[in-house]
């Protein structure tokens, strides 16, 4: 065990970004028979139109849509439905379909979705909630930092959007058994591909005190990361933690409670996103988009802490950019990465109607480019 975290720590936390290649995973098995290289998904912008929405039957979509939002109220819906201008017949790919909210409202003008996600009951629930629109839609699990490869492998040669709604979804969050949450009993578990290799238990009982701190620090923005991470490994050495309340409650007696926030909310955080590799996942994909998508389509990311804002606000600035200087150049270069256009100079946020409708999108912040006319492979 303690060879598989150290591989882990080293390989996925805190390194600096490689392509997706050989190594990635994914199970094309989800894809659903009759959807693989179909013509009708195959991306190519002049084909004839398939199939399109199915019967305009509107009494179906709000079923669908109450249901749906049982299992995750999609955030900011028409913002994204408006930034990615769904077109009939165009393809777009949703990399975190989830229970498929923001998939139903592309499929519902007659797009064509790919849904990617790396949770199986996700892709089980979107693909029932979106059974009618089969002949335009297809789910696949992955990790999305691989969605170039599996785009490849099923045959597809360019998108005209891309949708990342980062982090996890409410049924995700409110399932005891996945152990995300400290408010419900449940196995310190976190894994988001119930087949990924490390759970929160594992590194909150294996990992050094400098490697939890770190987690902490980095993942959580947690200032008594070093105090947490000390008095973890202390009280393990009686009593491993395997419950999310038990680890909680733990925290809760080193930091005091300031204000509504429990104290163990950053420490959650940040195993959440060691143990499912986020920020990482989400650099390797940002960095594929280019290659993907039309000139004229569309990027559209949801973000929901400062940290994966930070990434992707970044990553479009140093993208967007036509030329890049330097003091010590003689004069400025072309920036070989100018592949985008922002749509919008600051992120947007929800209203305040949609907060108070849906209290997890308070902290949502949505960013727009759009791909600049250049070679797509
Ligand atoms: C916020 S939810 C998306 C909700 C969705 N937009 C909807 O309308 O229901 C995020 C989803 O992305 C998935 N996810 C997160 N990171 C992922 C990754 N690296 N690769 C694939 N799926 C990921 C999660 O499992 C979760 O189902």
């Amino acid at each position: 065990m303690k060879k598989l975290l150290t591989r882990f720590l080293s390989s996925n936390i805190l390194n600096p970004v490689e392509m997706a290649g050989a190594n990635a995973r994914y199970h094309l098995s989800q894809w659903p028979v009759g959807c693989a290289p179909k013509p009708n998904l195959s991306g190519n912008r002049n084909e004839a139109s398939s199939s399109g929405s199915p019967s305009g039957d509107e009494s179906r979509f709000k079923r669908s849509r109450q249901v749906g939002n049982d299992y995750h109220l999609p955030v900011l819906l028409e913002e994204v439905t408006h930034y990615l201008a769904p077109q009939r017949d165009n393809l777009y790919l949703d990399a975190t379909l989830g229970g498929g909210g923001h998939s139903e409202q592309l499929l519902r003008v007659g797009a064509k979705v790919i849904g990617l996600d790396q949770d199986p009951a996700a892709l089980s629930f979107a693909r029932a909630r979106l059974g009618d629109y089969r002949d335009s839609f297809g789910a696949i699990q992955g990790n999305f930092r691989d969605f170039g490869d599996i785009l490849e492998t099923i045959g597809i040669r360019g998108l005209d959007g891309v949708l990342l709604d980062l982090g996890i979804s409410s049924r995700q969050v409110d399932d005891a058994d996945r152990g995300f949450s400290f408010n419900k009993p449940g196995p310190l578990d976190m894994r988001m591909d119930p087949d990924a290799e490390v759970t929160a238990a594992e590194l909150v009982n294996s990992c050094d005190e400098a490697e939890l701190a770190r987690v902490f620090y980095h993942y959580g923005e947690e200032r008594a990361s070093y105090k947490i991470a000390r008095g973890i490994v202390e009280r393990r050495q009686a009593k491993p933690f395997q419950c999310t309340t038990d680890l909680a409650q733990f925290v809760e007696s080193l930091i005091p409670r300031r204000g509504r926030i429990h104290p163990a909310t950053r420490v959650f955080q940040a195993l959440r996103i060691a143990v499912n590799n986020e920020l990482r996942a989400l650099e390797e994909a940002l960095a594929e988009v280019p290659r993907w998508l039309r000139p004229g389509g569309r990027l559209v990311v949801i973000s929901f802490h400062s940290l994966e804002d930070r990434i992707v606000k970044s990553y479009l600035k140093r993208c967007s950019q036509s030329q890049l200087d330097r003091p010590e150049w003689p004069a400025p270069k072309e920036n070989p990465e100018h592949f985008f256009k922002l749509v919008m100079q600051k992120g947007l946020t929800p209203s305040p109607e949609e907060i108070k409708g849906n209290p997890r999108a308070r902290s949502a912040r949505l960013r727009v480019a759009e791909r600049l006319e250049g070679a797509v492979s």
